[in-house]
C-alpha cells in the first residue's frame, strides 16, 4: 500500500457554544498521486473548520488526523518542524497577511530562514525569482515592493510563491480567489493548477464555487452542515450528481456555466437555509430533501456506491448497493484503479 499524505480518521470538531462543525469525516490522501481535491460547500458547512484541522490549527474533538502515519496532535519537534514545511495554506484575504510595512523581499526570506532553504543570499535570491517565475510573476516588478502596491491577484499569487519556497507536499487553500477581483481569478487557479502539475503538489481547494471547483479539480468532495453528501470524481458528480443536495446545488448554476473560462464571475452556492427541520439524528439533509424518508430521520446514511466506482454518496436512496469500505472517501481520490479493484 502506498504511503498516506494526510488521513483524518473519524474526525469530529465541535465547537465550544456546541456546533458540531465537522462530524465523523474519514478522508485521506495518497502521497502518491498528487491531485486537486475541491472541498465544497456552502457557508457554514465546514470547509475552513476541515482545511484548520489538517493544518493542525485545530484539534479533533475525536477522531485523528495523522500526517505521513503520524498523529499530528503528538509529533515531536523534528516531526512537527517537518510537518510545517510539508504541509503550507494559503487563505482567503491576500490583504490580511502580510506586515504592511515590509517588502516582499522580506516575507519571501523569512520561511527560507526559518527552514534554511538557502546556504547564501544568492541561493536565497535565486530560490525566490524561480517560485515568482512559477506563478507567474515577475521578479523584477515584484522583489523590492510593498504588498499594498500589488494587486489582490499579485498577492494571492505571491502567497502561492512563499509557500512554493518550501518545496510542499501538500497546499490547503482556502477560498483563494474569493476576494480578487474577477478578471485576476484565472491567474492565480492556472498557479494552483501548475503547483500541482510541476511540482506534484496535492491542493485542497476548499471553495463554495462549483464552476471553479469544477474547472481546477480532478476529486471533490461536498460537505453539508460538517458530514459528507456526496465525494469522488469532480466529472461524474457535477455532471450527474447522485445525492439530492449535490442535485440542489448543481440545480443553481446555469448550465453554460461550466464551459465559462475560469475566473468570470462565479456561479456561488447560494441556496436557501433552513434549519427548522434539520434532523438532528438522521441524515442533515433529511429536513429539505425531496426524497425524504422515515429511516432518513433516525439514523445518519453511509456512503453508498449509487453508480460506477467514481463516486460515493450518503443516502439511502441507494441502499440497495454496496457501501464504500471503512468509511474513508479519500479512496477514490488515489486513484481509480483502487475504487474499481474494491
Ligand atoms: N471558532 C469557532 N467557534 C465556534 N463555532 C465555530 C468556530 N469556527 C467555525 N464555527 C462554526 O462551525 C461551522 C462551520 O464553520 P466553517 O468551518 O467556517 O464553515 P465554512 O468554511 O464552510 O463556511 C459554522 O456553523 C461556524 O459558525
Ligand atoms: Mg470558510
Amino acid at each position: 500500500m502506498s504511503e498516506l499524505l494526510l488521513d483524518l480518521k473519524n474526525v469530529t470538531k465541535q465547537f465550544k457554544g456546541g456546533t458540531v462543525a465537522l462530524d465523523n469525516i474519514s478522508f485521506s490522501i495518497d502521497a502518491d498521486n498528487p491531485s486537486i481535491i475541491a472541498v465544497a460547500g456552502e457557508s457554514g458547512s465546514g470547509k475552513t473548520t476541515l482545511g484548520l484541522m489538517a493544518l493542525g490549527f485545530l484539534t479533533a474533538s475525536s477522531g485523528t488526523v495523522l500526517y505521513r502515519g503520524k498523529d499530528i496532535a503528538k509529533m515531536n519537534g523534528r516531526e512537527r518542524t517537518e510537518f510545517r514545511k510539508e504541509v503550507q495554506a494559503v487563505f482567503q484575504d491576500p490583504f490580511a497577511v502580510y506586515n504592511p510595512f515590509y517588502k516582499v523581499d522580506h516575507i519571501m526570506e523569512v520561511p527560507i530562514a526559518n527552514f534554511k532553504m538557502a546556504s547564501n543570499k544568492k541561493e536565497a535570491r535565486e530560490m525566490m525569482e524561480q517560485a515568482l517565475i512559477s506563478v507567474g510573476l515577475r521578479p523584477e516588478e515584484t522583489l523590492g515592493r510593498f504588498p499594498h502596491q500589488m494587486s489582490g491577484g499579485q498577492r494571492q499569487r505571491m502567497a502561492l510563491a512563499r509557500a512554493l519556497l518550501l518545496r510542499p507536499k501538500l497546499l490547503i487553500a482556502d477560498e483563494p480567489v474569493s476576494m480578487v477581483d474577477a478578471s485576476l481569478r484565472a491567474t492565480i487557479l492556472e498557479a494552483l493548477d501548475k503547483l500541482n502539475k510541476e511540482f506534484n503538489i496535492t491542493v485542497l481547494y476548499i471553495t463554495h464555487d462549483l464552476t471553479t471547483a469544477y474547472h481546477v479539480s480532478d476529486y471533490i468532495l461536498i460537505l453539508y452542515k460538517g458530514s459528507i453528501m456526496e465525494a469522488g470524481d469532480v466529472e461524474s458528480i457535477i455532471r450527474d450528481p447522485q445525492h439530492p443536495y449535490t442535485q440542489l446545488l448543481i440545480g443553481s448554476i446555469p448550465w453554460p456555466d461550466l464551459d465559462r473560462v475560469w475566473g468570470e464571475d462565479i456561479a456561488v452556492i447560494d441556496i436557501e437555509e433552513d434549519t427548522s427541520m434539520e434532523s438532528k439524528v438522521g441524515c442533515k439533509f433529511a429536513g429539505r430533501c425531496p426524497h425524504v424518508m422515515d429511516k432518513c430521520k433516525v439514523s445518519p446514511p453511509p456512503l453508498y456506491w449509487p453508480d460506477d466506482n467514481n463516486r460515493v454518496a450518503s443516502c439511502y436512496l441507494f441502499e440497495d448497493k454496496e457501501v464504500l469500505p471503512g468509511n474513508d472517501v479519500g479512496t477514490l481520490f488515489q486513484s481509480k484503479k483502487v475504487a474499481v479493484a474494491r
